[in-house]
């Protein structure tokens, strides 16, 4: 089949996305230290093999001088990453400006910037400006590492400009074009001043990917809204050319969490845990610190079942991990200060001597030690506002083999409508639903339990984010194969 052709063709691929996978920390003049990351597309990508897969990306980080650009020139390549320079003020206005205060809340139907409209209005041609200047900057580099053959494979937000970039500068590029959030209702979309412009881009693409169905549609309406273009059973089509438009709904590396959990480092872990929270049931979130995951919501929900189940006060406990994001944008400074000032007051109000009802850290964990966490965990809360499709819920799953815990799951992320039939599905809006459902999880039997935890763990260990990736590249194939011979007949 397709898989079997891709495995001996050995497909070469780029890979281009905002962010690579590492972390880069300069040690000297040319020297790097570099770590493998792992986020949401990280993770997912990661899962990839039999694929020659190269990244182009932002290493994160400001190098200015040409001996440092070097450096870490070679320093990736090893990682066969491949960087993409941006200075401070592009970084400013493109990555904080444009993708993280203006496309992320939009597409996360939180809308503009609350208190700064005005401001952002007045900002967005510039910002536009320098979004387009960053994407044509990532096709440079493209360009320069591209072979005859290559898939590029373009990925988020960040990069929709980067489809048209590719194709104006060789129409023959087999170019994809993939989101990871949500694609938000058109009456939403269409708000974009820019609206116009990004959409003819990514048409220009050959294949574009959503999570879900749902978004995918919001693009096509989009489309057909906005451009006056024709939306079909398989995508948009333009003057007789077809843009693939398709669901491709991601998935983990499931066998990596398996592994982990079975390392005796792992299984220490996991007994000191077991120890330190023993006669309390554990609940865990673990989001990067976004407005759009709910963090407020869900421990505004906590507090209320804390104060109905007074029985249960010394018997829970809440694990947050709030992994610190975009700390430039001053939303996310703003949600710091509230989620801690939120903390505070309730373990004042519920904490006693010796314990409190909220452990928050602001940092991320190892990949070992957040293994153990789910593996202890009895209820996960995932209450995201809005989410592409959200992978904690997923390897949360995946660590939970013999404990068997509940899932408590918004209805507006993604996994929603994967993991929906074995999660408590909730309104993470309506805090007296949440607070129940902590309650209902709780106190759930083990049969159901059981039940529910055997239909998630089946779904996220058979759709893997190999199995997505090798649908998206070998489709992207497909798809050319078909254009050319509808030119040809
Ligand atoms: C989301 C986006 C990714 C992004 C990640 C981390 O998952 O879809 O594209 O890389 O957040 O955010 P950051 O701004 O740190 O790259």
């Amino acid at each position: 089949g397709k898989r079997g052709t891709l495995r001996n063709m050995k497909q070469r691929l780029l890979v281009v996305a905002n962010r690579l996978p590492v972390s880069a920390v300069r040690r000297g003049e040319d020297s790097w230290s570099l770590e493998i990351s792992a986020g949401g597309l990280v993770s997912a990508l990661l899962g990839v093999k039999d694929v020659d897969a190269k990244w182009i990306g932002w290493a994160g980080v400001n190098v200015s001088d040409e001996v440092g650009q070097r450096a870490l020139v070679r320093a990736l390549a090893e990682k066969r990453c491949i960087p993409v320079f941006l200075d401070e003020e592009i970084v400013h206005q493109y990555y904080n400006g444009y993708c993280n205060n203006i496309l992320w809340p939009l597409f996360h139907y939180l809308g503009l910037p609350q208190e700064d409209r005005l401001a952002t209005t007045r900002n967005f041609e510039s910002q536009f400006n320098a979004y387009k200047r960053a994407n044509q900057m990532f096709a440079d580099v493209v360009n320069q590492h591209y072979q005859e053959g290559d898939v590029v494979w373009c990925h988020d937000y960040h990069l929709m400009f980067l489809p048209k970039c590719l194709k104006e500068h060789n129409s023959k590029m087999k170019v994809g074009w993939f989101l990871h959030t949500p694609f938000p209702s058109s009456e939403i979309y269409r708000t974009l001043p820019s609206r116009s412009d990004l959409l003819r881009s990514v048409l220009a693409a050959d294949l574009v990917g959503f999570h879900t169905y749902d978004y995918a549609r919001h693009f096509v309406s989009a489309c057909t809204r906005i451009l006056g273009l024709e939306g079909t059973p398989e995508g948009v089509e333009d003057q007789g050319r077809l843009t693939r438009v398709a669901a491709f709904p991601i998935g983990i590396d499931s066998e990596r969490f398996k592994r982990a959990l079975d390392l005796p480092a792992v299984k220490k872990h996991v007994q000191e845990l077991t120890q330190r929270f023993a006669g309390r049931k554990v609940m865990l979130g673990v989001d990067r610190l976004d407005m759009i995951k709910g963090i407020p919501q869900k421990i505004l929900a906590f507090e209320k079942f804390l104060e109905e189940n007074s029985d249960w006060r010394d018997k829970v406990v809440l694990l947050q991990i709030a992994v610190p994001t975009r700390t430039d944008v001053p939303e996310y400074q703003k949600l710091t200060s509230q989620v801690h000032e939120i903390v505070g007051r309730i373990n004042g109000r519920f904490g006693t001597l010796s314990a409190v009802p909220i452990h928050h850290l602001d940092r991320s964990l190892d990949f070992h030690a957040l293994c153990a966490l789910y593996a202890v965990t009895d209820v996960a809360l995932v209450t995201s506002l809005r989410d592409g499709m959200n992978l904690v819920s997923y390897e949360f799953v995946a660590c939970q083999g013999s404990k068997k815990g509940v899932l408590i799951l918004s209805e507006f992320a993604g996994a929603a409508q994967s993991l929906g039939a074995g999660a408590i599905l909730v309104n993470p809006w309506n805090i007296t639903e949440v607070a129940k459902s902590i309650e209902h999880a709780l106190k759930m039997t083990s049969e159901e339990r059981e039940k529910r935890h055997r239909h998630n763990y089946a779904h996220v260990t058979t759709h893997t984010a190999q199995d997505w990736a090798e649908t998206f590249v070998s489709e992207l194939n497909d798809t050319i194969v078909e254009a050319q011979l509808r030119t040809r007949q």
